[in-house]
């Protein structure tokens, strides 16, 4: 079988580790592995696709990025985006292992609707596609978080100061909420349970009154800012797909400035920005990496497609493409209140 694989969307890491998974089993089993390059531009535009050799994806286990590259690729042009990445899996490929998040599991849903033999893998580093507890990317993404408050909380702590510190999380607060937890935030503001102003501002004072001389608050890109007293602002526009640059609303920056304003706060702010993507994977990114891509490819030689390996407790289950899109997966109430129970 010629088996494609690619990776498509915002790279995270733990890709590499699914990359040598899928890989290195597909040549044990005498089949040639197809690394398509830079996700579905590999596809739609000229055709990027090479054989990889054992030598191209061995000691890649622990290596950030994506050997393959990756891009945010709008397929919805008139000129037929999508028509042509059917047409070029009809005629290069036996089977396609689409390695990404919600936008890609869309793709390859709709692809596999008419008739392409396709597997996903989950992946986004927000941690919030729908039916998977573990996305790759998202534990190293949270340990960077959980690192960055660690240190901040030395300054924190000899300047007297609030520290606000934006993570990444488009939609969701996964990446704020387990980082914050791990680096003792106390205060954690997400998408999925906003707070006001005068909510923050209470908890600070609270903190001051029990004699903290200092706070560290994160906050994921992705807030509501008018729920926060401000005006929703349009950012910066993405290249390729469309959507917005979170990071350009300015939303760590915002909080940080209101906190000084409307109360007596010497501030400080850090956007942790794509060093929560980039670097060498967590082991535990690489294991489940390696074990939600092993599962792909176990999937692709029984022929069962228009799947995706979903990662369920403990356990790897196969679940339909369509039941992972369409939608994302929130922090629960419970966790997040954990993850400010310790202020
Ligand atoms: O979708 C994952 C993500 O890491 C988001 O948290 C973030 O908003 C976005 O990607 C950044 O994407 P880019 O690197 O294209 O600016």
């Amino acid at each position: 079988m010629r088996i494609g694989v690619l990776t498509a969307g915002g790279d995270a890491p733990g890709l590499n580790a699914a990359i040598r998974a899928i890989g290195q089993l597909a040549l044990r089993d005498g089949h040639d592995i197809i690394g398509v390059q830079n996700g579905w531009a590999g596809l739609a535009a000229e055709y990027a696709g090479a054989p990889l050799a054992p030598r191209d994806i061995a000691g890649i286990v622990g290596q950030g990025g994506t050997i393959l590259g990756t891009a945010r690729y709008n397929l919805d042009d008139p000129a037929g985006g999508r028509d042509r990445v059917l047409a070029a899996i009809d005629e290069h490929l036996d089977a396609l292992i689409a390695i990404g998040g919600d936008g890609t599991q869309s793709i390859s849903h709709w692809l596999s609707e008419r008739g392409a033999p396709i597997v996903g893998v989950p992946k986004t580093l927000d941690n919030d596609l729908l039916g998977t507890d573990y996305c790759i990317g998202f534990d190293t993404a949270a340990g960077i978080v959980a690192e960055g408050l660690d240190r901040l909380h030395t300054t924190a702590a000899s300047h007297h100061r609030v520290m606000v510190v934006e993570t990444m999380g488009r939609a969701t607060g996964w990446v704020a909420t387990v980082g914050g937890l791990a680096g003792n935030a106390d205060l954690v503001i997400i998408p999925e349970f906003p707070l006001t102003m005068d909510q923050v501002m209470d908890h600070l004072a609270s903190r001051r009154r029990r004699g903290y001389g200092y706070s560290i608050v994160v906050v994921a890109e992705g807030v509501n800012l008018e729920t926060l007293g401000g005006h929703e602002v349009n950012g910066v526009s993405k290249e390729g797909i469309g959507g917005v640059r979170l990071a350009t609303r300015g939303v760590g920056n915002f909080v940080a400035s209101r906190i000084e304003e409307l109360g007596n706060y010497e501030v400080r702010t850090t956007v942790l920005g794509h060093l929560q993507r980039g670097g060498a994977p967590s082991s535990y990114d690489r294991w489940w990496a390696t074990r939600v891509g092993a599962a792909a490819y176990d999937a692709v030689v029984s022929a069962t497609f228009g799947v995706i390996p979903v990662v369920h407790g403990n356990d790897i289950r196969l679940k339909p493409l369509a039941s992972v899109t369409g939608g994302q997966r929130q922090v629960p109430r419970d966790l997040y209140e954990l993850a400010t129970a310790f202020d």
